[in-house]
């Protein structure tokens, strides 16, 4: 199973309706749950006209088992049975404060049903934003998949401190009093290590006034201090280790997405967090009439377009493998202190090439094509045995320690 939650900076980038669609092109390969983690405004069911019985609000208020609030497409939205692996779990129709608002002990519950769905794929439609209720949904070692889209720029910037903000979650949690039980304290380093701790936390804390230099850089300096300390040293592996996936929506420029997203995303996340960080393009989708249209009729984009004509051939499926370099999957990872200058123009330049080379392999046209690039490379990807994307559970903080510890 893979958990591909998709989170974005702002609300109304196309986060649902990239969702929805995503799960729908996606089911064609897997079982696939989309699961509805935006409930206050249940903006899928107004995407996705059909009847729910059993929603969001019985698993988690009436104890009824997740697989019971599974929703199957309405007959009437799928008559030929196109996308029979694709499900729902749908969030309440009306206000329910706690499901809103997430208590703790509501969230353990939903991750524990999250953990327990029998299928190949689960996206999560997340709240936009960056509050606890996103990034407790968020992976550890490589994000799911953030949206952003040139129509709004502000979008974007948030997108690059969503990064950070989970990153330094994670880095919070690997610093945490309760590592006291493993073994690694008894050592004789044990002074160095509470020192460690607290330089790193002082800096975490400060990282709003920090913006001349980077997290990777702080912690190359307190390396050349604390030679060989074990903290350092997993918390540098767990920022290299980690991967950020971005898909553009509503895309129609090279050159307009080149200028308001990728370069300020790459340089914002280069110059506060690290260099490191390797940072995929999955593809982008258009804008496109047909899908602002399919919200207004609860029709979702790809079931009209499946039901509207019969799907042509598609043309040819060479393109993806010759793209495959360009977009990073088998690319090496720097692991030298090299200029961060050099390796941000680097990364910002096979950006801009692969854009290109995307646009005049004429993906850029069609919505469906565009859906069927991003599937190609999320299952590229999950074949690949460099990348990853996705988690295979959501880890608790007691899980996430005895990860980074254990290894
Ligand atoms: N690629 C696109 N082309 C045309 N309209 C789009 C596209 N993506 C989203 N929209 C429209 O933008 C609006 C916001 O999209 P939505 O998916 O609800 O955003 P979010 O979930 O991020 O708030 C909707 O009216 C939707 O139909
Ligand atoms: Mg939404």
């Amino acid at each position: 199973m893979r958990i591909i939650p998709v989170a974005s900076g702002k609300g109304g980038v196309g986060k649902t309706t990239f969702c929805l669609n995503l799960a729908l092109s996606i089911s064609r390969y897997g079982r696939t749950v989309l699961i509805d983690l935006d409930p206050g405004t249940s903006s899928l069911r107004t995407f996705l006209d059909m009847p729910v019985k059993k929603d969001m609000y019985h698993f988690l208020k009436k104890n009824i088992p997740i697989d019971e609030c599974i929703t199957p497409l309405n007959n009437s939205l799928d008559p030929e049975g196109l996308f029979k692996k694709f499900f729902l779990i749908a969030s309440p129709k009306n206000f329910v404060h706690d499901i809103v608002n997430f208590s703790d002990s509501i969230k353990a519950r939903l991750i524990q049903g999250i953990n327990s769905i029998r299928a190949d794929y689960v996206i999560i439609d997340n709240k936009a934003g960056l509050d606890t209720n996103v990034m407790d949904f968020l992976p550890v070692t490589n994000t799911g998949i953030l949206i952003f889209t040139p129509k709004m720029k502000a979008a974007t910037v948030t997108a690059a401190e969503m990064v950070r903000a989970s990153i330094f979650r994670i880095c919070q949690t690997l610093l945490t009093q309760q590592r006291f039980n493993f073994s690694i304290y008894s050592s004789e380093d044990k002074s160095d290590n509470l020192k460690v701790i607290t330089s790193i936390k002082e800096r975490i804390d400060e990282a709003y006034e920090n913006d001349g230099e980077s997290f990777e850089g702080f912690l190359i300096k307190l390396n050349k201090k604390f030679k060989k300390n074990i903290i350092i040293r997993i918390i540098r592996q767990f920022i290299e280790d980690y991967r950020v996936y971005f898909i553009l929506n509503q895309f129609d420029s090279v050159q307009e997405s080149a200028d308001k997203i990728i370069k300020p995303f790459v340089e914002r996340i280069y110059a506060s967090i690290s260099s490191k960080i390797s940072i995929t393009n999955l593809g982008w989708l258009i804008e496109d009439r047909e899908i602002k249209k399919s919200a207004e009729y609860g029709l979702p984009y790809l079931l009209m377009q499946h039901y509207r004509k019969k799907q042509e051939e598609m043309k040819s499926k060479s393109w993806y493998s010759e793209l495959e370099s360009s977009m990073g999957i088998n690319k090496k990872k720097v692991k030298k202190d090299i200029d961060i200058h050099e390796i941000m123009d680097d990364e910002i330049s096979r950006q801009l090439n692969l854009l290109n080379e995307m646009y005049t392999h004429g993906f850029s046209k069609d919505p469906l094509a565009n859906l069927d690039f991003i599937v190609e490379g999320i299952k590229a990807i999950g074949l690949s045995s460099t990348q990853d994307l996705g988690m295979k559970r959501i880890l608790t903080k007691q899980e996430i320690l005895r990860k980074f510890y254990s290894e």
